[in-house]
């Protein structure tokens, strides 16, 4: 007999364990500096319109996979199309989930060393950005710093899913998801009611379409892969353990809407601070670690509100962290017959041991180049340049041409006939959305990653 696979408790636990996998660094860290760099408004507009047009339909065929197959990304594949082939586009999920964890968790890492900045007032001696920027380089240059909260962070992340999924996973996740909800608004009130907010909001809001180019929009797109966890299985994963009688299409739309929610309130809160200060939108990916330390000591009540804001990014990234953890432990229990617990602990090692070279790169391996990246960036690179859109293709070519619709809807009308019989054209546009929209824009998405890769080649 088969050991009982485990399950979500329910559907609303489902959904909170989801929408924390999407709401991470992606959402608070990313999005906002994307957005700065990027114009603004206009580039959220583009932004919308790939998540409802390929993010969302992409996101359904993820879950619905995982439902269907009852496994991890590789099992769930190999049953469902007993081809190996497909089995090995799981497998690169695998992978994957072993890289993107493996950096994501150094940013993590960086983001409780700041609660403990925020908490010993640090940030109190930032005259101006260039002064937080400096310190910034400060940290991550020491070794210890970075090495030691690096491993902090997988050490929750491992407690967590060594609990399994529904003590873990699913009671971590209804715990934090509302906190950091609670945490944001406290946040977006405060930069919203100060004075000079409003240029903020209409950076935000109000479009300048002359910034929109080819290479927004694929920035774009690939941000609506990453922010909704697409491409690598994770959301398949977690599907995996979903019921047969809950709605996968509500489910999705419910995941998508908090995480777009999450990240424009976000925006919000950052880019009302920001202008309030008189400090610079674009300044990349230092945004949230060099400006706003030094925009909180400003701001009224800043010591608070930074810790907070701290606080607040750490279990966005921890929500998110689990399930690439989950996806990659999923694997070893389901098709190696690993125990849970040793699987959690034994490859949540061996993340961090993957990690410590990208560590390294901000300090002492910084001169260390492959193809003109260091090792951080090249791992990130990989990952979230090219599996992820090659993933995300590959998984949308499955449903919509592989796999047999006399198949896909059966399944996918599972727990969803009410919708279905009362809005048929929702199966209609999924499809073509589907088959179409989506691996034709993705493959876009990728050649334009290849192209990058073109370019820092030519460097030599
Ligand atoms: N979506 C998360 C974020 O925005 C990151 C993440 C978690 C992720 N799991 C993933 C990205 C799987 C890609 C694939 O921070």
């Amino acid at each position: 007999m088969e050991e009982q696979r485990e399950s979500w408790g329910s559907k609303t636990g489902f959904i909170l364990a989801a929408a924390g996998s999407a709401i991470g660094l992606g959402n608070i860290w990313k999005f906002p500096y994307i957005a700065g760099e990027n114009g603004g408004a206009s580039f959220v507009i583009v932004y919308l319109i790939c998540i409802a047009t390929i993010g969302l339909p992409v996101l359904i065929a993820e879950i619905l996979i995982g439902r269907s197959g009852q496994r991890n990304p590789v099992g769930a594949f190999r049953k469902l199309s007993h081809s190996k082939f497909w089995a090995g586009v799981g497998g690169m999920g695998i992978v994957g989930g072993f890289l993107i964890l493996s950096f994501y968790a150094i940013i993590a890492g960086w983001a409780i060393g700041y609660i403990v900045e925020a908490i010993t007032g640090s940030f109190f001696d930032f005259v101006d950005p260039a002064a937080s920027a400096e310190y910034f380089k400060d940290l991550v240059g020491n070794v210890y710093w970075i090495l030691g909260y690096f491993i902090l962070f997988m050490i929750l992340t491992t407690v967590i899913v060594f609990a399994g999924v529904r003590k873990g996973i699913e009671r971590g996740s209804k715990i934090m998801m509302p906190i950091l909800f609670v945490l944001l608004i406290v946040l977006m009130v405060r930069g919203v009611t100060l004075d000079g907010a409003g240029k903020g909001l209409d950076f935000l809001w109000n479009p300048d379409w002359s910034k929109i180019n080819a290479n927004s929009i694929l920035i774009a797109l690939g941000h609506a892969f990453f922010t909704l966890s697409l491409g690598m299985g994770a959301m398949l994963t977690y599907g995996s353990y979903m019921s047969k009688k809950d709605n996968i299409v509500i489910s999705a739309a419910q995941i998508v809407f908090l995480d777009t929610l999450i990240a424009l309130i976000a925006g919000m809160a950052i880019f009302s601070s920001v202008f309030a200060a008189g400090l610079d939108p674009q300044a990349g990916p230092g945004l949230i670690f060099h400006t706003l330390p030094s925009v909180f000591i400003k701001m009224p009540g800043g010591y608070f509100f930074s810790i907070i804001f701290f606080i607040l990014l750490t279990l966005a990234a921890l929500t998110s962290s689990i399930s690439l953890l989950e996806v990659v432990v999923s694997y070893f229990v389901d098709e190696r017959k690993w125990k849970r617990h040793n699987a959690a602990i034994v490859l949540a090692f061996i993340i961090t041991l993957l990690g410590v070279p990208s560590a390294l790169s901000f300090n002492v391996l910084s001169d260390f180049k492959i193809f003109g990246l260091d090792f951080f960036a090249l791992v990130d690179f990989l990952a979230s340049n090219i599996m992820l859109p090659l993933g995300g293709l590959l998984i949308s070519i499955f449903v919509a041409w592989i796999w047999g619709y006399d198949r896909v809807i059966p399944n996918l009308k599972e727990g969803a006939q009410n919708l279905f019989e009362k809005y048929p054209w929702i199966i209609v546009c999924w499809k073509i959305f589907l088959k179409y929209f989506s691996p034709i824009l993705i493959f876009l998405v990728f050649l334009h990653s290849i192209g990058i890769l073109d370019k820092i080649i030519n460097l030599f």
